[in-house]
């Protein structure tokens, strides 16, 4: 048997899409599991095939930067644009995920999360969270740790401002990236 996941993001200017390349990455790394990562800018079109390859999808994995603390408007664009199958509840019972970067390290990312977490459980999906332990919490800490900064709703990463994609998010942070999407896609092969 084979499954699906999908990676819908967003990148304004770079950062989140190397974000969004690592949780693909995880994802695809799980035997049976075919991961594609679409722009959110391929879905603005309403007659676009990335609707349909979504409507088949076991999973979707949504992430965007955090822009004035919460999902850039690209990645609420394509969430207003999905209401018409929330009448239908067409996604209903895929499994669900989320991640976010931004350029502080706190930067209310958490409200980002939050939103995508809603947003799922609108579309009556089933949320898979990050289950990896807080990193750089302790004397023996460190900002290479896996989950540096703790999240547990999903994944976050944390890119500099005044520095381009190449040099952000930082390693550990797409670690954990790629951490999610193997997750989801377990969780896929799992709970289907
Ligand atoms: C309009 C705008 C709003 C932003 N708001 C926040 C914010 O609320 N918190 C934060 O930490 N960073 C904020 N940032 C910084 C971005 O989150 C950060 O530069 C991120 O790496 C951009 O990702 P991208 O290259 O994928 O667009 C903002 C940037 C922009 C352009």
């Amino acid at each position: 048997m084979s499954y699906t996941v999908c990676v819908v993001y967003h990148s304004g200017y770079g950062h989140t899409a190397r974000q969004a390349e690592a949780v693909s990455e995880g994802a695809g790394s799980v035997d049976g599991v075919t991961c594609s990562t679409i722009p959110v800018e391929d879905l603005f079109d309403s007659e676009s095939a990335s609707w349909a390859t979504l409507d088949g999808a076991n999973a979707i994995i949504i992430g965007c930067p955090t822009y004035m603390g919460s999902p850039s408007s690209a990645m609420k664009q394509f969430m207003e644009a999905s209401s018409g199958r929330w009448m239908e509840q067409k996604w209903a019972d895929k499994l669900a995920a989320g991640f976010t970067n931004s350029g502080s390290q706190n930067g209310d990312k958490q409200n980002t999360l939050v939103d995508i977490a809603t947003f799922a459980a609108q579309h009556g999906m089933v949320w898979i969270n990050l289950n990896l332990m807080p990193g750089n919490n302790s004397s023996g800490g460190s900002i290479e740790d896996l989950n540096r900064l703790g999240a547990s709703l999903g994944a976050m990463a944390q890119s500099n401002v005044d520095q381009g994609p190449e040099h952000g998010p930082t390693d550990a942070d797409l670690k954990t990236a790629t951490a999610l999407g193997k997750r989801v896609a377990e969780s896929a092969k799992r709970w289907g």
